[in-house]
């Protein structure tokens, strides 16, 4: 990305340099052009020139287009990682970067990438506004409380780069710096291979395990949640008729303000999970969601024909028996 900036970024300093040359060269050399030779000299009087006015009217309006579709070209190119990146998950706290990577290997205030490797940051703070900046790599995303932002850059140099926090977090918000450190391929393999953690998603399925969501959210029928394998990505239908998407923000708000959106065909009887768990370990729950995979379709009871359809079907053993 780095080039791509520069180059917008240096044409911006020329236009605007030039045009501050030339307005300041025109004042200076008209003032002396014109100035008042004699005493009693009287100004011609000039009524306008449309020639000008059409010129100074159309010249900005075209280098200003120039600068807005370059600019917007430049922007998407940084809003849409591609396809095909390595994940890692980052983390911002008073006053540290922890970072993620999907084999378990976690870091803090450092982050290694591979050369040549497009990297997405998937990002959340565990308390206020911070803000990643790798000024090497011309990319810069605010972290925010509550929410998921991602940032992506590729590296083309292997070596070490700086990154600040850039958003002012408090007492030690200039300490809240650390750096990303680009390895050839081979080497961060290697270097990744090091780590003894658990991968993010077994430390959600602990977690899962350890927090008790699987006593209600079982993949049997009759469970007091509604099954979670397969959800990670998928519409959900919710009991004020609307539907929301299993996204990591919907994850999230389903942990900590479950009586937010409730799933259609269930009773509001979740609690809070607010103060129980990190935003590092919603990250891992939300990684371990992703792994469960439907149900094999000989699992799934077929209701006989004439049944109610299958939207209606999800109705919870709890409800109250008539
Ligand atoms: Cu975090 Cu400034």
């Amino acid at each position: 990305m780095a080039p791509r900036v520069d180059a917008l970024y240096f044409f911006l300093l020329g236009v605007s340099g030039f045009f501050s040359l030339l307005i300041a060269g025109l004042i200076v050399y008209y003032a002396v052009r014109f100035r008042r030779r004699a005493p009693d000299a009287i100004g011609a009087r000039i009524a306008g020139g449309m020639v000008l006015e059409i010129g100074w009217t159309v010249i900005p309006l075209l280098i200003t287009l120039v600068i807005f579709f370059w600019g917007a070209s430049v922007f998407f190119a940084m809003a849409r990682p591609p396809d095909d990146t390595l994940n890692v998950y980052v983390v911002g706290k008073q006053w540290m970067w922890k970072f993620q990577h999907l084999n378990g290997q976690r870091e803090i205030n450092e982050l290694h990438v591979p050369l040549g490797r497009a990297v997405k940051l998937i990002m959340t703070s565990e308390d206020v506004i911070h803000d990643v900046f790798v000024p090497g790599f011309r990319v810069k995303a605010d972290v925010i409380p509550g929410r998921f932002t991602q940032l992506w850059f590729q590296p083309t140099k292997p070596g070490r780069y700086h990154l600040f926090c850039a958003e002012y977090c408090g007492t030690k918000h200039s300490g809240m710096i650390g750096s990303v450190v680009v390895m050839e391929p081979a080497a961060f393999q290697e270097w990744l291979a090091g780590g003894p953690s658990l991968s993010p998603a077994a430390e959600g399925e602990k977690l899962f395990q350890s927090l008790a969501c699987i006593t209600c959210h079982r993949a049997d029928s009759g469970a007091r949640g509604p099954s979670l394998e397969g959800l990670f990505g998928r519409p959900v239908a919710l009991s004020d008729g609307g539907t929301a998407v299993a996204t990591p923000e919907y994850i999230r708000e389903s942990i900590l303000t479950p009586s937010a959106k409730v799933v259609a065909g269930y009773q509001p009887v979740m609690p809070t999970f607010q103060g129980q768990v990190t935003e590092e370990q919603i990250l891992h729950i939300i990684e371990y969601l992703k792994t469960l995979r439907p149900a094999p379709a000989a699992a799934i009871p077929v209701p006989p024909a004439g049944a109610p359809s299958p939207a209606a079907r999800p109705q919870p053993k709890s409800s109250p028996k008539p």
